[in-house]
């Protein structure tokens, strides 16, 4: 990998740490056995839930190999044995895992680059056991950020009506990270 995508990665994590501790304290972290950290970037959510529950397994998943090799490589650095990236391709819709496996789905800034979200989700919920959750962070449309202006964003009640469809009920909505992004946490119904 190249020293000017290792920066970048290292950027993205900078970012998810500005706001990681107070959106961290507001997740049932402890106890949740297997954590899926959709769309990890440079790993900075993937880290702390490997740290914070040692014995847990936390999948790292992305579509960008380099991204998971950077993970890869902190990974070691870090010494964090309890972390598996895993590749995906952008239109998949079904994730590689058991019926009922995975205790808690991550997704920050990436639930607009899911291609089919309903059909994504609906698959998705069946890999989550019944105590399980779905928290999603997401870049709002707002044209006083960047991302809001370029599309990278979803409306919080577009977030909202494609989880009900999907077989998800609201569970836990917080306020703080707005107007950037919108912070919901999402169970089976
Ligand atoms: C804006 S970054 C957010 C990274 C990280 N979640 C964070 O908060 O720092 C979006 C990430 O999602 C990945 N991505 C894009 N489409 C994806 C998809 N369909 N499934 C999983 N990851 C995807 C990108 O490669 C990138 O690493």
């Amino acid at each position: 990998m190249g020293v000017t995508y290792d920066i970048l990665l290292h950027y993205l994590n900078k970012q998810a740490e500005a706001t990681g501790e107070s959106v961290l304290e507001k997740i049932d972290v402890y106890g949740r056995k297997k954590i899926v950290d959709i769309g990890c970037g440079g790993g900075f959510y993937s880290f702390q839930f490997a740290q914070m529950n040692k014995f847990s397994e936390v999948f790292a998943l992305d579509v960008d190999e380099r991204h998971l090799e950077f993970v890869k490589k902190q990974s070691r650095k870090k010494n964090i044995p309890n972390i598996f990236p895993i590749l995906i391709t952008p239109n998949q819709d079904d994730l590689p895992f058991k019926k009922q496996e995975i205790d808690l789905f991550f997704l920050r800034n990436v639930f607009h680059d899911i291609q089919r979200p309903i059909k994504y989700f609906s698959n998705l919920s069946k890999n989550l056991t019944q105590q399980g959750i779905v928290v999603i962070v997401e870049f709002l449309p707002n044209t006083k950020f960047v991302e809001g202006r370029t599309g990278h964003c979803t409306a919080e009640n577009e977030i909202q009506l494609i989880m009900e469809k999907a077989g998800f009920s609201l569970k836990k909505s917080f306020q703080f990270l707005k107007p950037k992004q919108s912070f919901n946490i999402y169970q089976l119904k």
